[in-house]
Parts: C-alpha cells; sequence; structure tokens
C-alpha cells in the first residue's frame, strides 16, 4: 500500500497549523510566514481535503471592511480553483490583549460582549464558507489564582455564552454545530471545562445543547493524564464527538502538538482502530474529518512543514490498514471471544427478566462461585500483544 492520501480520506488541517512560523515563549520564528492562498493549494497538492481556520489567522484582527473583503475574495478563489472545503471555522478568543481574561468568563463584562460579538460575526463567516462545524477552544477562560475567579458565575457565563451564540446560529438558520475543545492549562493555568468528561457535563446544562458536541484533541486529554479513545468514546456513546483534533504528545508536559502517532503510538492505534472500525459489538460511529492540530516542529524549515504535514495523514493511513488487518484475523477475533469482549454488549439482565425475578435468581449469587470466577484468566494481554503484533507487522 502506498499510503496516499485521497479527498476520500477527508483529512484536514488548521490554517495555524502548517502556517504556525515557529515562534515560541523563547524564541522567534524560524519559518516565514505562508500566505493562506498558498496553504490552500499545497493542502490539495499533497492529498488533504479541508482547510480550517480562526478568524485572526485568515484575517488579521483589527482589518478594516475592505481589506477583510479582499481577504476573503482571493481566499475563496483559492478554495474554489483547488476544491478544498473550509470544513471547521473556529474564533480567536485568546491573542489580542483583549482576552487576557477570557472572553465569555471574562470579569469585565465589557470584554465578554465584546468577545460574544466577534464569535458572532464568525459564525456568520462560517456559514458563508459551508462548515459544519463551529469549533469553541476557551483557552484564556480560566484563572491563575483561585481567589481571582468565582467558578460558579463563570460558569454561569460560559453557558449564557454558548447558549447565546446556540440560539444565533438557530435564529439564522444556519447548519452548524458547536464544538468544544476541553484542555486542562496552558495558556491559562487552569482552563474551565478542562477534559472530555466536565465538558459533557457542561453541556448537558445547556438550554441548547442539542446543537452543541465535542471536539476532543489527542494532546489534551493526554495533559490530564487520560485517555483519548476512551474519552471519544464516551462522547460517541453520548451523541456528542462532533469533530476531533488528532495530534501526538509524549506524556505530561506542555501542548507539543506533535504529528499524530508521534506520541503515544499505541494509543493512536487505539484511536484509530476505534474511528476505522466502531466498537467491537457495534455502536455510533464517528462520521467527520479527521482533522490535524499539529505544528510542524521549529526545526523544520518550509519544505519541513510539508514532509510533517504529510506525515499525519501518512501515519492515520498506516494505523487504519494495521487497526483493519488486527479486526479481520481470525485469531484475534477468537480472543476478542476469549476475551468475552463481545459478551459486555449482553445486557446483564435477560430480557423481560423482573427485578423480582433477578433477586429471585439464586444461580447468580446463592450458588454462584466467586472463587472460582476469580481465578479464570481475562485474556487481556494475549489480545494486546496481538494488538501490538498487527501495529509493528510482525504477524
Ligand atoms: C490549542 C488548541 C487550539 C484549538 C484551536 C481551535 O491548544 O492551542 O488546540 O489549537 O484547537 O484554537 O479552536
Ligand atoms: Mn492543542
Ligand atoms: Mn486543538
Amino acid at each position: 500500500m502506498s499510503y496516499q492520501p485521497t479527498r476520500s480520506d477527508h483529512f484536514s488541517f488548521g490554517l495555524w497549523t502548517v502556517d504556525w512560523s515557529g515562534q515560541d515563549q523563547f524564541g522567534a520564528a524560524t519559518r516565514p510566514p505562508i500566505d493562506p492562498v498558498e496553504v490552500v493549494h499545497k493542502l490539495d497538492e499533497i492529498g488533504a481535503w479541508g482547510i480550517t481556520f480562526h478568524d485572526d489567522d485568515l484575517i488579521p484582527f483589527g482589518s478594516d471592511a475592505a481589506t477583510r473583503d479582499s481577504i476573503l475574495k482571493r481566499f475563496k478563489r483559492a478554495l474554489a480553483d483547488s476544491g478544498i472545503v473550509v470544513e471547521m471555522v473556529t474564533t480567536n478568543t485568546f491573542s489580542p490583549p483583549v482576552f487576557k481574561d477570557g472572553s465569555f468568563t471574562a470579569n469585565d463584562r465589557r470584554v465578554r460582549r465584546f468577545g460574544l460579538r466577534k464569535v458572532l460575526r464568525n459564525v456568520d463567516l462560517a456559514a458563508e464558507l459551508g462548515a459544519a462545524t463551529f469549533v469553541m477552544w476557551g483557552g484564556r477562560e480560566g484563572q491563575e489564582y483561585d481567589s481571582a475567579k468565582d467558578i460558579f458565575a463563570a460558569l454561569e457565563r460560559y453557558r449564557e455564552g454558548i447558549d447565546t451564540v446556540a440560539a444565533y446560529i438557530k435564529a439564522q438558520g444556519y447548519d452548524l454545530k458547536i464544538a468544544l475543545e476541553p484542555k486542562p492549562n496552558e495558556p491559562r493555568g487552569d482552563i474551565l471545562l478542562p477534559t472530555v468528561g466536565h465538558a459533557l457535563a457542561f453541556i448537558d446544562r445547556l438550554e441548547h445543547s442539542d446543537i452543541v458536541g465535542l471536539n476532543p484533541e489527542v494532546g489534551h486529554e493526554q495533559m490530564a493524564v487520560l485517555n483519548y479513545t476512551t474519552g471519544i468514546a464516551q462522547a460517541l456513546w453520548s451523541g456528542k464527538l462532533f469533530h476531533i483534533d488528532l495530534n501526538g504528545q509524549k506524556s505530561v508536559k506542555y501542548d507539543q502538538d506533535l504529528v499524530f502517532g508521534h506520541g503515544d503510538l499505541l494509543s493512536a492505534f487505539g484511536t484509530v482502530d476505534l474511528l476505522e472500525n466502531g466498537f467491537p459489538s457495534g455502536g455510533p460511529r464517528y462520521q467527520g474529518p479527521k482533522h490535524f492540530d499539529y505544528k510542524p516542529s521549529r526545526t523544520e524549515y518550509l519544505d519541513g512543514v510539508w514532509d510533517s504535514a504529510a506525515a499525519n495523514m501518512r501515519m492515520y493511513l498506516i494505523l487504519a490498514e494495521r487497526a483493519k488487518a488486527f479486526r479481520a484475523d481470525p485469531e484475534v477475533q477468537a480472543a476478542l471471544e476469549a476475551a468475552k469482549v463481545t459478551e459486555l454488549a449482553q445486557p446483564t439482565l435477560a430480557p423481560g427478566e423482573t427485578l423480582a425475578d433477578f433477586v429471585a435468581d439464586q444461580s447468580a449469587y446463592e450458588e454462584a462461585d466467586p472463587a472460582e470466577l476469580g481465578r479464570r484468566s481475562c485474556g487481556f494481554v494475549r489480545l494486546n500483544q496481538l494488538a501490538i503484533n498487527h501495529l509493528l507487522d510482525a504477524r
């Protein structure tokens, strides 16, 4: 197999990913910026399907109306010429100094009103460009010092903000869904909605929860020492996996944004196995784009940018191939059965069994032999070794 991506793979990249020029906390840019029009054509050339961006990635913050129009006109022409689609749009509510204490949850009400209007304006742009998803990552919604933030009020304002955006989407009749992106910290010391679980619980309290779901990112869950695959699995179970940010992270550090699979490879295999093959006994499937939110390392120059972009897609395709072979292997099927992985889909109570029937069932408890049940090998290690054999192509 050539691992050559095609449009039908639905791979997409953030404009801020490939166009990151390497400027970080400790050093200046190591590459010149790339014209967004060139990014669109390059993405097309390497086999990607979509592009995503923050308003300010494309249209510099504070641009006047004429500048905005001419940038958009050029960008739209590049999209039309290349066939690259805008599948998601997101808003920068974290870079300009006005957002230093956040946007929707800033203590200063004027900042909140400004931020909300910036987001609504960007919702219009997302709809105009035909995006299906509107990602909201609240990187500055949080605090460094607990005394500085009334968390109850902050969550109330967060809810008010998201519900206002959702209400606006509905009022305008846009076919757009909101995807919240959890992250535990960075840039704030602590960020609100730090994990998939926190965000799912938050969505449940919204008035317009029907159009609000999640955009979980590999590295963000791993920064919180959590299992990304398990996180997106629960989002799927909740009907809330609207979008994904794939990248790589090596344990608990700053947000590394490595190429997908260049961090925890075994975990990446599990993620692709779930995305490509679904749950072992069926259930909801992720249908959205495979979106990469990575950063080309600042050690690489412009050629390295495109090498690393291609590496994300190649990693995904390799893992998809290995995950397919894993599931198709009769030995794996037998091992899944032996490990009773498929038995878990069987309800614990029998069809039609009442609570009284259950409590009266002596075989379930009084006559059961827990010591015997505790003595059997589950077979999980063998199954994991089979997964690794497939991952390493050591069959
Ligand atoms: C980060 C985030 C962002 C968001 C982006 C989309 O840690 O910087 O992952 O890259 O994904 O802002 O809203
Ligand atoms: Mn990130
Ligand atoms: Mn992200």
